[in-house]
């Protein structure tokens, strides 16, 4: 007998272990999610994910029901989206849900929902803000009245990065998610690598540099390596008249597979630097740096070699690569040093 599920009608493989979503969406049908990350355990705490199956008592949460041989699943039926739109209510009245100012306006899986469920007014009263906003540090806004509770941040970081700086505290209406001892991001164990920001599906944390800059639909996103050191995390530039406002990771890319660090995420404002150098600078015997052309400092540095070279030897000269260098970039410095110049003294700057 071959592993199979009925899916709205229709025999669908199954893969052993695999929950409901994962096996539905191999199968073409999309169901909904707000609370599932990839990599991180189900919490089926959102209950946006729905599904009838059949003999079933209640409606299960397919993100994390295993599905299994025969089952017959409905993704799509009148009950399960009363369920859904019952539970998208719910949520925009658990906090202020105002779109016109959120900065996840237009990335917002709420508003989605909200938008594909024609919720025009909330059925429920909109809850008392508990928290304040917290932004006390130079990354990361912590809107509270935003945040629907769905754990993907406290998942991220503790499975995906595995920093386990958050957790959800309090208990029932007064529940919050939490540094240790609940003190403000800058006081806990965060390293800022921003991966709550990442994967929060509504507004309530945002880049606070990003703040203001511009709508998800004004920006141009642009693929790139993260220029910091070798590993060759993947990243997309948020770009705005041609200015990045913001970075994330591209989703399911190698080798980071939609993490970054912090200064991959947050540390591109030296580009836009007017201390950077964009020309050679020579020091003249006076010790004064003046301007240069780009072959006349490279000659200057090749004849210094020779000489040295000449007199003490090729062991008399180091070089030290950047760590914003790519691995082709330090292979090819290796390959100068060992090759032309003649020495071992060769090493990479990795640690920043
Ligand atoms: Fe399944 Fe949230 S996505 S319960």
């Amino acid at each position: 007998m071959s592993n199979t599920f009925i899916l709205n009608g229709k025999e669908t493989p199954l893969k052993p272990d695999q929950m409901i979503l994962e096996a539905a969406r191999n199968g073409g049908i999309e169901i909904p999610t707000l609370c599932y990350l990839k990599g991180a355990t189900p919490t089926g705490a959102c209950r946006i994910c729905l599904v009838e199956v059949k003999g079933a008592r209640s409606l299960m949460a397919a993100c994390s029901t295993p599905v299994s041989q025969g089952m017959e699943v409905f993704t799509d039926s009148t009950l399960v989206h009363q369920a859904r739109k019952l539970n998208v209510e719910l949520l925009l009245s658990s906090g202020k849900h105002n779109c016109m100012t959120c900065e996840a306006n237009g990335n917002c899986r709420l508003q989605d929902l909200a938008y594909f469920y024609k919720i025009t007014t909330p059925r429920f009263e909109e809850s008392e803000q508990k928290y304040p906003t917290e932004d006390e540090n130079p990354f990361i806004v912590r809107d509270f009245s935003r945040c629907i509770l769905c754990g993907r941040c406290v998942q991220a970081c503790n499975e995906l990065v595995v920093n386990r700086a958050i957790s959800l505290g309090y208990r029932g209406s007064e529940s919050k998610v939490v540094t240790g001892g609940d003190g403000p991001y800058n006081d806990s164990e965060c390293v800022f690598c921003g991966q709550c920001v990442e994967v929060c599906p509504v507004g309530a944390l945002t880049e606070k540099k990003a703040k203001g800059l511009g709508r998800p639909w004004e920006t141009q996103k642009i693929r790139t390596t993260c220029p910091y050191c070798g590993v060759g995390c993947q990243q997309l530039l948020h770009v705005k008249d041609g200015k990045i406002i913001k970075v994330t990771a591209v989703e399911d890319a190698q080798p980071n597979q939609g993490r970054l660090c912090v200064k991959g995420r947050f540390a591109y404002d030296f580009i836009y630097s007017e201390e950077r150098l964009k020309t050679p600078l020579i020091r003249e015997k006076n010790g004064e740096f003046r301007e240069a052309s780009w072959d006349e400092a490279l000659d200057l540095v090749a004849t210094k070699f020779k000489e040295i070279i000449k007199k003490d030897g090729p062991d008399a000269i180091a070089g030290v690569s950047c760590a914003r260098s790519i691995n082709e970039d330090s292979y090819q410095m290796q390959k100068l040093f060992r090759a032309v110049i003649g020495t071992n003294n060769i090493d990479h700057c990795a640690r920043t």
